[in-house]
């Protein structure tokens, strides 16, 4: 069996959606029996837009509960603060790295675009996430449009690195993730359902009334008559996002003619995928040990992994 290593880091930068659940958490879960799986929570990676010290501590906490509760306790869970390797080798990536090579990258003139002061960590978060590649030898990468850019950067810093100073670096590859749900907002479905708590966005931790509460005020459109469930993504993106949660739920609207019908289906779908996360992920914050268990055991395998390789890049730069 092909054990090869999986890398996948989930920044807490907010609460946990459905859309996190169905597009990165379960497909996490299913890797497992493929893979040697490193699953991250990039506490790092939140610390480069203002935020709030205690927030970012407690979200930490639920989402570490959460990865448990889905099932990720059967790979190796870990908090990247803690593993020293994370920021140390980043240290010495920023010295092949140009500034300006990190000032042309789309996210950060993006993110950057109107706020009056950037903090420093937003230009050099894909040196970072550099790192965070490179650490585990990742022979391939499954990479999103959205960072695509600073996975090339990671290639280019890691030849680079290896013409300069010697082979130290796996160059990984790119390649495309299967493509998964993508869900959008239910009050705007033209954009992503994201952390960013809008009442559009569902929880992963939303108790049963208040998915109902937000299904029911999803948008949908003025369409009647009987064929007005169907899917068209141009012209109808609510009723076509509800079709595809709910298929993505198990669900099927067979025979669903009305969009109460429908809500009322999704609503049940969604229910039944993510009631029994919420409550195991409730056993799990009522005692805490087995959480700080996994994580504990996953931070120590992801050192005992990076150290290495930061102990290689290390001499190789002459320190
Ligand atoms: P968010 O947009 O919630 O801040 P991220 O951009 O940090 O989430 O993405 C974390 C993971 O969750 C990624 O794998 C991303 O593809 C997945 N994801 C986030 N939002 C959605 C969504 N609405 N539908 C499907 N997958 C999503
Ligand atoms: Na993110």
């Amino acid at each position: 069996m092909d054990r090869s290593r999986r890398l996948s880091l989930l920044t807490p930068s907010g609460r946990l959606t459905l859309g996190n659940y169905l597009g990165a958490l379960r497909p996490m879960a299913e890797q497992q029996a493929r893979a040697d799986c490193f699953y991250g929570i990039s506490d790092l990676h939140a610390l480069t837009v203002a935020h709030d010290p205690a927030t970012l501590r407690a979200t930490v906490a639920e989402q570490a509960a959460v990865m448990v509760a889905v099932g990720l306790d059967r790979s190796t869970v870990f908090v990247q603060s803690r593993v020293p390797a994370h920021a140390r080798l980043a240290q010495l990536l920023e010295c092949v790295v140009t500034t300006g090579e990190l000032g042309r990258m789309i996210q950060f003139r993006t993110k950057g675009r109107g706020v009056a002061s950037t903090r420093t960590s937003l230009l050099t978060y894909p040196v970072l996430m550099a790192a965070d590649i490179l650490l585990y030898r990742a022979e391939q990468v499954p990479v999103g449009e959205d960072q695509r850019q600073h996975v090339e950067l990671t290639r280019d810093l890691a030849a680079r690195f290896n013409a300069t100073y010697g082979p130290v670096f796996t160059v990984p590859e790119m390649t495309t993730p299967p493509v998964g749900a993508r869900v959008m907002d239910l009050a705007d479905p033209t954009t992503k359902m994201s952390k960013s708590s809008t009442p559009g966005s569902i929880g992963i931790l939303d108790d049963p009334d208040t998915i109902r509460r937000k299904v029911a005020r999803a948008v949908t459109d003025s369409d009647v008559g009987p064929d007005a469930v169907r899917p068209d993504r141009d012209a109808k993106p609510g009723i076509t996002n509800l079709l595809d949660v709910l298929a993505a739920c198990g669900g099927s609207a067979a025979g669903i003619t009305t969009y109460g019908a429908l809500k009322a289906a999704v609503t049940d779908a969604v229910v039944a995928e993510l009631e029994p996360v919420r409550r195991r992920c409730a056993e799990l914050v009522a005692d805490r040990t087995h959480v700080s268990d996994v994580v504990d055991r996953g931070t120590a395998r992801a050192c005992a992994v990076t150290e290495p390789v930061l102990a290689a890049a290390a001499a190789a730069i002459g320190l």
